[in-house]
């Protein structure tokens, strides 16, 4: 008999059509191979949803604030239900950007010099800082999204007004920038799984660049790296995978520079549409979208 499964998807957060799609996506796949599946927003109704079905285990298709940041895995905790993906702590820690980026700093994991700001200095000392430590253009984001909601290029022209229009997010990053090549690792469980090369057509790997393929970014599989450097980038991928303490699958983000690779953040929760990039990299290795979400139940029935 095949196991049921509840796939959690929606949300709250600025990611929640992303997730809906995931949601979609993995429930329809899983549907197609016999399995029972139901589709819940992690809202009052989760409860209900866990008790009338009984599932054997809980896709968190989830994306972004209160279903990559720890909190709902906290809740799915008490049911004592496998659940895919990281645990609680682990997600807290890579969702925040300026803890992780801590971590990778002293574990030798090179990432762009960054300062954090949460408005409670007046925004011109703000500037002289940031002047003072890198030079312009420069990256502003928000330390706690994703899909690069919120992220912007900014020069000193136009960064002051940019800080103060995210001014609802309690701390944002302001980064050095780093041109050169965009590149993202997926890691699965121990295995290094592989790369892939984004080139937008846009000025960076935008909301749009990502989603809307009529913005026409490019993915390049196998990746154009020397032996050499593969094997450094998806030896940095794993050990950050690691090191956070992730399960399931991963995907590192990466700017490739002067034969530099810079992490800027791990997602524990990536996209599984079937036009996403970790699925992408998974049938590149001859593993079919099924297989990948198979592995994935499988690990986390094995996790707890
Ligand atoms: N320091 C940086 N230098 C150059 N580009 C950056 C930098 N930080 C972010 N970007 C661009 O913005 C995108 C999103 O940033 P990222 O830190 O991965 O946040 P998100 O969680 O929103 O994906 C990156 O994929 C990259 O294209
Ligand atoms: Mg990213």
């Amino acid at each position: 008999m095949k196991k049921k499964i509840l796939i959690l998807s929606g949300g709250i957060s600025k990611e929640r059509l992303i997730s809906l799609d995931t949601g979609y996506q993995v429930a329809k796949e899983l549907k197609k191979n016999g399995y029972r599946v139901k589709i819940s927003e992690p809202d009052s109704n989760l409860q209900k949803n866990i008790k009338i079905f009984r599932p054997n285990i809980i896709f968190n298709a989830l994306h972004g604030q209160f279903g990559e940041d720890g909190y709902i895995q906290t809740i799915l905790e008490r049911y004592n239900i496998p659940y895919t993906h990281s645990d609680a702590i682990s997600s807290s820690i890579a969702m925040d950007k300026e803890i992780s980026k801590k971590i990778f700093i002293k574990n030798k994991i090179k990432t762009p010099k960054f300062v954090t700001y949460s408005y409670d200095i007046k925004i011109s000392n703000l500037i002289k800082k940031v002047k003072k430590k890198f030079k312009f253009p420069v990256i502003v984001k928000p330390i706690n999204e994703g899909s690069s909601v919120n992220v912007f290029i900014c020069n000193e022209k136009n960064i002051v007004k940019i800080i103060n229009s995210i001014k609802n997010y309690k701390k944002i990053m302001i980064e050095e920038f780093i041109g050169g090549r965009e590149i993202q690792v997926a890691i699965m469980g121990k295995m290094k799984l592989g790369a892939i090369e984004l080139k937008p057509k846009r000025k960076f790997y935008d909301y749009q660049a990502k989603y809307n393929v009529n913005a026409r970014t490019k993915h390049i599989i196998p990746v154009d790296l020397t032996k050499k450097k593969m094997s450094e980038l998806m030896n940095i991928a794993f050990k950050t995978h690691n090191l956070i303490g992730c399960s399931g699958v991963t995907r590192s983000d990466f700017k490739f520079l002067n034969g530099k690779f810079y992490l800027l953040e791990i997602n524990t929760q990536p996209g599984m549409t079937k036009l996403s990039l970790v699925p992408e990299i998974a049938a590149h290795k001859g593993l079919s979208f099924i297989k990948l979400i198979e592995w994935i139940l499988n690990d986390a029935t094995k996790k707890r």
